[in-house]
C-alpha cells in the first residue's frame, strides 16, 4: 500500500522560527537568504530575530521566564507516583534521522514512573473500575501482559491496596520479571509458543487465574476500549499540544493497539489530514489482516510488546492508514542507534518505531513532513537482550 504524501506547506511554528533565527545568529544564512529560501517577507524574518534576541536578553538579565503561577505547576510536586504519570517530554530526533528535511519528534514514555507508556493504562483502568465497583477494595488485579501493563497495574496495587497477578510470555525479559517481583506482583511465566487454544497458553492461563482468584478484576487490556480511552484522554492531547497542533504523520508500534488507536482518534479529530502508520513485527498477524482482512499463520519473533498471534478488539483499524512490517533485526538496530546517536535509552519496540519512521522518510522522498512517534519503554529493560552482543549474535541478529 502506498502511503499518501501530504502536500501542504510546513507551518512556521515557534520551534521552526527559532531554528531559522539560530542559523542567522550563527552566520549560516542572512535574513534575506532565509526569507528568499522559503518565500517569506524579510521583514517577517527580521521580526522573529528581534523577538528571539529580546527574549534571550531578558533571560540573561534574570527576568522571570514565565508568570509565577506557571512556575508552580512546572515543579511537578506529587503526592505519590501516580501523579507523576504522563506529561512526558517530546524530544526531537536528530542524528538518527540525519538528512531528513522535515522534523521527527518522539514522546519519551519511558519517563513515566514505572518506566513505560502503560503506567497511563494502569492508572486509568484501575481508577475507572474502582469508581464503578468492578474492582472491590482489596481485590486482585489480573492481567496478561508483556510486562509493562503489569508494572502499571502493580504500581496501583502497591499504592491502593490491591493484589496483582499476571501472566507473561517467556520472551519477556528477565529485567521486567525482576522489576515486577520487586514491587510485589505475582508473575506466572507462560510458554509463548503454545497456540491460543492450548490449555497452558497465555490466554487460557489468564482465564484460569481469573477463575481461581476470589475478588479478581481482569481489565483485559487487549479487548477493553478503556485502554484506548486512556490515550485519547492523555497521550493524544499532550502530543497535539507539544507538536503545536501541526502533525502530518503519527508512527507507532501496535501491541494491544490501545496507544495507536487512542492517539489516532484524538489527532484525527483535531485534524483529519493526520496520517497514522502502525509498525508490526514479522510473525504477528496484524499486518496481513490489515492488508487482506484475513488471518495469517503466526510465527515466532523476539521484539517485546508488539504484534500478536491473534486479533484483539482494541485495534481500531479504521483509524490506521498503513501498517509497516519490521524485522527483529531492524527493531533492535533502531534501539541501538537511538542510544549511540541521540542518547535516547529506549527499548526494542521504540527501535521498531524508529525503523517505521525511517521507512516513512524513505517513502516521503524529500518531502519535509512533521512526524511524531512514541517510545513506549526504556533500554534498561533489555540490557540482557537488545543491548547484549552475545544474545544478539547467538540469534544471528548482530
Ligand atoms: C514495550 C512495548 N511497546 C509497545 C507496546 C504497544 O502498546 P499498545 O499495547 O498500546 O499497542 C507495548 C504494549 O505492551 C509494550 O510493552
Amino acid at each position: 500500500m502506498v502511503t499518501q504524501v501530504l502536500k501542504r506547506p510546513q507551518p512556521w511554528t515557534p520551534a521552526r522560527q527559532a531554528d531559522a533565527v539560530l542559523s542567522i545568529l550563527r552566520g549560516e544564512a542572512t535574513v534575506e537568504e532565509v526569507a528568499g529560501a522559503h518565500g517569506l517577507d524579510p521583514g517577517e524574518v527580521e521580526g522573529w530575530r528581534a523577538r528571539f534576541l529580546e527574549a534571550g536578553a531578558a533571560a540573561l538579565a534574570g527576568a522571570p521566564p514565565r508568570a509565577a503561577g506557571a512556575m508552580r505547576g512546572d515543579r511537578r510536586v506529587c503526592r505519590d507516583v501516580t501523579e507523576a504519570v504522563g506529561r512526558t517530554p517530546l524530544v526531537r530526533l536528530n542524528r538518527v534521522v540525519e538528512g531528513f528535511p522535515g522534523e521527527v519528534w518522539a514522546k519519551l514514555e519511558f519517563m513515566n514512573p514505572m518506566g513505560s507508556v502503560k503506567d497511563r493504562l494502569g492508572k486509568h483502568l484501575v481508577e475507572r473500575a474502582a469508581a464503578d465497583g468492578r474492582l472491590a477494595p482489596g481485590g486482585t488485579l489480573v492481567e496478561a501482559s508483556s510486562g509493562n501493563t503489569a508494572m502499571g497495574l502493580g504500581m496501583m496495587a502497591v499504592l491502593r491496596g490491591y493484589r496483582c497477578k499476571v501472566a507473561v510470555r517467556d520472551r519477556t525479559s528477565k529485567e521486567k520479571v525482576d522489576a515486577l517481583r520487586a514491587i510485589g506482583v505475582e508473575v506466572e511465566v507462560v510458554d509463548g509458543a503454545l497456540p491460543p487454544d492450548h490449555p497452558e497458553s497465555y490466554a487460557r492461563v489468564i482465564e484460569r487465574i481469573v477463575r481461581e482468584t476470589p475478588g479478581a478484576y481482569f481489565p483485559d487490556q487487549h479487548n477493553n476500549r478503556e485502554n484506548n480511552e486512556a490515550h485519547y484522554l492523555t497521550t493524544g492531547p499532550e502530543l497535539w499540544e507539544q507538536m503545536d497542533g501541526e502533525v502530518d504523520y503519527f508512527v507507532a508500534g501496535m501491541g494491544t493497539g490501545g496507544t495507536i488507536s487512542g492517539v489516532a482518534r484524538y489527532l484525527k479529530e483535531r485534524d483529519p489530514r493526520v496520517k497514522v502508520i502502525a509498525v508490526d513485527p514479522v510473525g504477528s498477524v496484524f499486518a496481513e489482516y490489515f492488508r487482506t482482512r484475513r488471518l495469517g499463520a503466526p510465527a515466532p519473533y523476539l521484539v517485546e510488546g508488539l504484534g500478536d498471534d491473534s486479533l484483539c478488539a482494541c485495534v481500531e483499524w479504521d483509524l490506521i492508514d498503513d501498517v509497516f512490517t519490521v524485522r527483529d533485526r531492524d527493531a533492535f538496530q533502531g534501539a541501538r542507534d537511538l542510544a549511540r546517536d541521540d542518547a535516547i535509552l529506549a527499548g526494542g519496540s521504540s527501535g521498531a518505531a524508529l525503523w517505521g519512521v525511517r521507512e516513512l522518510i524513505r517513502r516521503l522522498d524529500g518531502f519535509p513532513a512533521r512526524i511524531a512517534t512514541l517510545f513506549p519503554d526504556g533500554a534498561g529493560r533489555y540490557m540482557s537482550k537488545v543491548f547484549n552482543d552475545d544474545w544478539l549474535a547467538t540469534r544471528g541478529l548482530l
